[in-house]
């Protein structure tokens, strides 16, 4: 939590929040684009959050004050996204509230995040949530955790257009100190919870290159995982989602399909396999195997599901070369945007600077990496009496 988002508040409108909520980013650790196939997988909420401090007010304007400044939401005007404009989170969020029924009026809200944006550890889910759980405490509007996942993703996918899953807004609500979560997007719970082992870290590496996935292919790669699914199903009719087919029985469908629908497929299906190998190897505190699976995630996201870029590529290249670090691999929706590393603790500072000097001359560019926490996720800090 931000030192003190209430005092802020406390200045900014001359009277304490009713609710201070927080809600952080989350790291994709291993099942790359399994969730809207039903599948698994293992993430973490990370340490840094989206903090809001809120109180109700009348009328229909809402201010929301970040970094010294205000700016305002007009209840009466918030049916169309702006584009480019951060607000349209708030905004789709009240709107999708709106189309559940759900009763809200305005608000004033102070807002600070430490989760970098477009980086990969889904700053906007983080926003999505934390302006859910404070919302959901002025206004007393009850949902379920599953439904407030669900909420933040119909604004991602009906608001502004990207048909993403739930793991972003799912494990920034369900994440675990310490912890990596493992993650049933059919049944949408947590199946298991996995210590971080101890000795080793997240290390996060930002290619710099920006991702908008929107614009992306990502949506393009959805639909060639439902054109794979729907050839399967022919096969296969009691197949439901990609989640249900296993290695064999997508190879048996293989000359069926588009060779690149396949590809997508073999991506899918593999990460769902690589996940349930993980837990068991992560439990049996086989790290250097799970690193490998690391690497393996990476090498399907280049060759099959071709949602890497050159210099993400450089980034795990590199890390198959410096001392300490057991596996590596792009990871959230890719085509630039963040890597993984799982290194170990006491070697960690020595790493980033080693991945950065040898990144900066094979690519030109500068890397930005963070030294992961692993935290808990969304909750409400309860506003400190005097
Ligand atoms: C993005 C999406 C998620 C998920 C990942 C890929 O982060 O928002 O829903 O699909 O990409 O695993």
């Amino acid at each position: 939590m931000s030192p003190d988002i209430a005092s802020v508040f406390q200045q900014r409108f001359g009277q304490k929040p009713f609710v201070c909520a927080s809600a952080p980013g989350r790291l994709e650790v291993l099942g790359n684009h399994t969730d809207y196939n039903e599948g698994f997988v293992m993430s973490a909420a990370v340490g840094q959050t989206t903090n809001v401090a809120m109180s109700p007010v009348e009328g229909s304007i809402c201010t929301i004050h970040e970094k010294g400044r205000d700016c305002t939401i007009d209840l009466q005007e918030i049916d169309t996204p702006v584009k480019g404009d951060w607000r349209n989170y708030v905004k789709g969020l009240l709107v999708e509230l709106r189309k559940r029924g759900k009763h809200f009026g305005a608000f004033n809200a102070c807002l600070s995040s430490s989760v970098p944006l477009s980086a990969g550890m889904s700053s906007s889910a983080a926003l999505e949530m934390a302006f859910s759980f404070a919302l959901k405490t002025i206004y007393g509007i009850e949902l379920s955790l599953p439904d407030w996942a669900r909420v933040g993703q119909a604004v991602e996918n009906k608001y502004l257009g990207l048909n993403s899953g739930l793991l972003d807004q799912f494990s920034s609500l369900y994440g675990k100190k310490d912890s990596l979560i493992l993650c049933d997007f059919r049944t949408v719970e947590v199946l298991k919870t996995v210590a971080m082992p101890a000795g080793w870290t997240m290390v996060v590496a930002n290619t710099m290159v920006k991702h908008n996935l929107v614009e992306s292919d990502y949506n393009q790669r959805r639909v060639s995982c439902e054109n794979a699914l729907k050839t399967i199903q022919k096969k296969y009719p009691q197949v439901k989602a990609l989640r249900d087919v296993d290695s064999a029985m997508l190879e048996s469908c293989r000359d069926l399909m588009d060779l690149t629908d396949y590809r997508r497929a073999l991506h899918v299906v593999g990460e769902d396999e690589r996940v349930m190998q993980g837990v068991k190897l992560l439990e049996s505190g086989d790290i250097r195997g799970f690193g490998a699976l690391l690497f393996e995630s990476h090498q399907s996201s280049r060759e099959n599901f071709e949602n890497s870029c050159p210099e993400l590529d450089a980034l795990v290249e590199i890390a198959h070369t410096l001392p300490g670090c057991a596996g590596a691999r792009l990871s959230g929706g890719g085509f630039g945007g963040i890597s993984i590393h799982l290194v170990e603790s006491d070697k960690a500072e020595e790493y980033c600077e080693n991945l950065k000097t040898a990144y900066q001359a094979m690519t030109g560019k500068t890397a930005e990496t963070v030294i992961c926490s692993i935290g808990d996720g969304a909750r409400i800090v309860p506003v400190k009496e005097d």
